[in-house]
């Protein structure tokens, strides 16, 4: 299939006289992928702006959000080790774990909706969950902005990163100000490089290895400029894996539209970084990315990918690892006497 592909776009760029020698590899990947932008995307109703992302890198790192004062969005989505917290399902308030594993915060503001199940438009909606989930920070928001409120220094900070506004210290503008900061955690990898025009940033066999993510059939799910994050499939069209690996009590995307076609049917995953951040699946139970590619092959595609083929394609998923921008730990405002005390 991908051969016939190949050839077509080869024979469409010399007939059509190119002077660059065509790369029909590139060709077929740029119709189903698009490389990462080079500026910090623009996101809908949320100017991005260095004092909004200074406050977002702040908020992101403060772990007064939280109920214990113990978690902040980085116990989670740890940037320094992938974007998520490497476990199988996070722990949060209270030692508890949760019901899903962490995805990565790294490029999130380029999927079309975010969590597992989509059930949040984008990342200033999806901001306001964690904080208030019981497993996770465990607060409210009147607590929350009473905690801001309570240092000078944040209200300044919201001053600035909202001008002009009569009232810029409210729950919604710090989930904007988070927003900010997590649009500029962008990680341009090998695979950009190639598809930018860079014929030596891929080795052979992750070069094969995209050949095979296409041909499959793997793209027809995870494509775009995160390669997924957008589109809802069943997990298990066409073989739903044991009870273990799709624990039956978590429906997906049926508690968001109540559709009984929507049971056990989930994001497709954004695959950028995937070789830093398992523990793999919404279950967060494979830990090895050749175990999860291969159960993909039978879940999903009906092939049993052999292991050549599941080398190669996990190949190619490590040029998506990229490159984490730099980020200096913020120097937090310090509490006053009318900071809310953690709770327990
Ligand atoms: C999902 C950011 C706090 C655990 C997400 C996503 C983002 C995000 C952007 C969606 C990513 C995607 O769909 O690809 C944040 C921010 C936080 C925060 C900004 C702070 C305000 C936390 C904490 C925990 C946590 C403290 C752990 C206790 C999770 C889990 C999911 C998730 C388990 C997936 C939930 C699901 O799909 O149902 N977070 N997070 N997050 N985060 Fe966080
Ligand atoms: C999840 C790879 C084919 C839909 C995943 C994950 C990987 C992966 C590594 C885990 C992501 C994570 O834990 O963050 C592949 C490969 C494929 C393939 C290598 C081809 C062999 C497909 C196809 C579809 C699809 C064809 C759609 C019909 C999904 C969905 C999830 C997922 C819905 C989320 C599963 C969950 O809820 O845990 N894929 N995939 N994949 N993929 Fe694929």
């Amino acid at each position: 299939k991908i051969l016939g592909v190949l050839l077509a776009s080869a024979f469409a760029m010399s007939a059509a006289g190119s002077p660059t020698l065509a790369d029909p590899l590139r060709d077929a990947a740029l119709e189903v992928f698009k490389p990462l932008p080079s500026t910090i995307p623009a996101v809908k109703n949320n100017r991005i702006t260095p004092e909004k992302i200074d406050l977002g890198k702040a908020l992101f790192f403060d772990p007064r959000l939280s109920a214990s004062g113990v978690f902040s969005c980085n116990s989670c989505h740890n940037l320094a080790t992938g974007g998520d917290d490497n476990l199988p399902t996070s722990i949060g308030h209270g030692w508890q774990r949760g019901p899903r594993n962490s995805p990565t915060v790294f490029n999130s503001v380029l999927n079309e909706a975010q969590f597992w199940d989509g059930r949040a438009a984008d990342l200033k909606e999806q901001a306001k969950g964690p904080i208030q989930a019981g497993v996770e920070m465990a607060n409210t928001p009147p607590v929350v902005m009473a905690t801001i409120k309570s240092m000078p220094q944040y209200v300044d900070w919201f001053k600035k990163a909202f001008p002009g506004e009569k009232d810029p210290v409210t729950f919604d503008n710090l989930a904007k100000a988070i927003e900010a900061f997590e649009a500029t955690l962008i990680t341009p990898a090998p695979f950009d490089a190639f598809l930018n025009g860079d014929d030596e940033a891929l080795t052979a066999a992750q070069k094969k290895g995209l050949a095979l993510f296409m041909d499959k059939g793997c793209s027809a799910c995870h494509s775009g400029v995160n390669v997924g994050g957008h589109g809802y499939y069943p997990f298990g069209v066409i073989e739903k894996p044991g009870a273990e690996i799709l624990p039956p009590d978590d429906k997906g995307r049926y508690e968001v539209t109540k559709t009984a076609d929507d049971e056990y049917v989930y994001r497709a995953s954004p695959l950028r970084n995937i070789a830093v951040t398992a523990p793999y699946f919404h279950s967060g139970m494979v830990w090895d990315l050749q175990v999860a590619v291969a159960i993909m092959g039978t879940s999903q595609l009906g092939e049993e990918l052999n292991k050549e083929e599941v080398r190669l394609i996990t190949a190619f998923l490590e040029s998506l690892t990229g490159t984490v921008p730099p980020v200096t730990y913020p120097v937090l405002p310090p509490e006053t006497a009318k900071t809310p005390r953690p709770t327990s």
